[in-house]
């Protein structure tokens, strides 16, 4: 358990969670482990529209009021809420893709809010980010060869192994066909394209990967594999996430923890089960209570995956595809 508490109110431990906190979310950081990122008040104000000019300053809005968060090594924090909360600007922010207005993140102990130059390429190699739209975030002119060594060009690497058996390893490490390396992104369905945005974000090895609503537009029964992937990848990998989604079904699929969002503040964070079991926040409670149901093929899913794991030491890759009607790379 990481929570913070500046600048927001956070879960109170009422001894009847069913999974109670693994520590009261108040309490500092352990002292055993810093986490892999910290956040702390983050602050980002826009202005609003149609105010200031030439004879005034514009008036603003704080689009994140406030936010501080850990993430630690090989976890997954969720970070969910309504549309407008602001959760993309934090994770805009923590990914160094827009400036806070205020605020720090300390990124493996060292401050990268202002990092330049080296530090920031490395910090750009550590923190991985995957879209929510895998089209607009692959350059439709590039081959998925181009794609996937393209942080690697960046940072001035050289591509291990050569680009091609680089590109091919990677595409089969992400449940693509390796053949398939000179084709572009409008060549593959949905849930292939966003395994190339995946292989792409892979190929630094992050050690923070940032999934601002990566399947949220998939279909259900690819969604369900491509949150398989993104947990046999984590564990391969040993990265953590910071998973932004407004499908709390998904989130219950893949975090650890959950933070919650609401008009620019978290209002509550912890331990998955707890948040879902025994929310403390009003607002947690009215987010939950606008999902009829966890989706029957999720938990179905998640009960087939840990047993076929448990039991036959089942490949990864098959529980992948556990719950699902096919396993196809759709
Ligand atoms: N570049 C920008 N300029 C002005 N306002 C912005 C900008 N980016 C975001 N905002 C505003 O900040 C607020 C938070 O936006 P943000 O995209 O972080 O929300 P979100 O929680 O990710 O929502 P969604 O679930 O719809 O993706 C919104 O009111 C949005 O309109
Ligand atoms: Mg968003």
């Amino acid at each position: 358990m990481s929570a913070t508490s500046t600048g927001q109110s956070t879960r109170q431990s009422t001894g009847q969670s069913t999974v109670a906190p693994a520590s009261a979310p108040t309490a500092p950081t352990s002292q055993s482990s810093e986490p892999l990122l910290r956040a702390t008040d983050l602050v980002k104000e826009f202005a609003v529209p149609g105010t200031g000019g030439l004879l005034g300053r514009a008036d603003t809005f704080r689009a994140v009021d406030g936010v501080s968060l850990e993430v630690r090594a090989r976890e997954t924090l969720a970070l969910v809420g309504e549309s407008g909360s602001g959760k993309s600007t934090t994770a805009r922010i923590v990914a160094r893709l827009t400036d806070a207005t205020s605020g720090e993140v300390v990124f493996d102990g060292e401050p990268v809010t202002r990092a330049k130059g080296d530090r920031l390429r490395r910090f750009r190699s550590d923190v991985q980010v995957v879209f929510q739209d895998p089209y607009s975030s692959l350059n439709p002119r590039h081959t998925v060869e181009r794609i996937v060594t393209a942080p690697l060009v960046y940072q001035g690497r050289e591509v291990p192994g050569g680009t091609r058996a680089f590109t091919q390893q990677l595409m089969e490490r992400v449940g693509l066909d390796p053949d398939h390396h000179r084709r572009y992104p409008s060549q593959f369905s949905g849930g292939q394209a966003q395994r190339i945005g995946i292989a792409r974000a892979l190929a630094v090895s992050p050690r923070l990967v940032v999934c601002d609503e990566a399947v949220s537009a998939l279909d259900v029964s690819v969604q369900a594999q491509i949150i398989n992937l993104l947990r046999r990848l984590q564990r391969e990998e040993g990265f953590s996430y910071l998973f932004i989604a407004h499908d709390l079904a998904v989130v219950r699929q893949i975090a650890d923890r959950v933070a919650v969002m609401s008009k620019g503040r978290i209002v509550e964070q912890g331990e998955r089960d707890a948040v879902f079991d025994d929310p403390q926040h009003e607002y947690t409670r009215t987010l939950l209570a606008a999902v009829p149901r966890i989706r029957p093929e999720w938990e179905r899913a998640r009960r087939e995956a840990a047993e076929a794991r448990a039991a036959t030491a089942t490949p990864d890759r098959e529980a992948e595809a556990a719950g699902t009607e096919e396993e196809t790379t759709a």
